[in-house]
């Protein structure tokens, strides 16, 4: 059994929608376990710097106006292979593509404005989780 933790960040669509408990409620009734949690409005440094991969894609501007447009929820999800599990849950980035009963596909409207980010794999939660949550309070 492997036990892993990934970053989950529930987005301003999701929050603005009052989705939030049922998204938790996806996590926790499929063996996850809420570790951290913190709401947060994002700054555009922040944004910028934890998206910095996207930085050369052409949605990069609007994924930042996006993720800074309200406040999002930010998530230390562990359990038995967690990262590939908080994928599955999410379901494909585009919701139209997603499949039914994910969260995508259940509760978000676009492929910006689509309620959830997750980690896409043990090395980059584990920089995610770090980006967020220190051992005390730099964020
Ligand atoms: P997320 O998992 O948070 O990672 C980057 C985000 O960019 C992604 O979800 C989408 O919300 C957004 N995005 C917008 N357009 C695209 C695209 N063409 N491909 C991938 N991600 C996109």
């Amino acid at each position: 059994m492997t036990i892993e933790k990934t970053l989950s960040i529930i987005k301003p669509d999701a929050v603005q929608n009052k989705h939030i408990g049922n998204i938790i409620k996806r996590f926790e009734s499929n063996g996850l376990t809420i570790e951290k949690m913190m709401m947060k409005h994002l700054s555009q440094e922040e944004a910028s710097e934890f998206y910095a991969i996207h930085k050369e894609r052409p949605f990069f501007n609007d994924l930042i106006e996006f993720m800074t447009s309200g406040n999002v929820v930010i998530i230390v999800l562990s359990g038995e292979n967690a990262v590939s599990k908080n994928r599955k849950l999410m379901g494909h980035t585009d919701p139209e593509q997603a499949e039914k009963g994910t969260i995508r596909s259940d509760f978000a409207k676009s492929i910006d404005a689509n309620a959830v980010h997750g980690s896409d794999s043990l090395e980059n939660a584990a920089i995610e989780i770090g980006f967020f949550f220190t051992s005390c309070c730099r964020r």
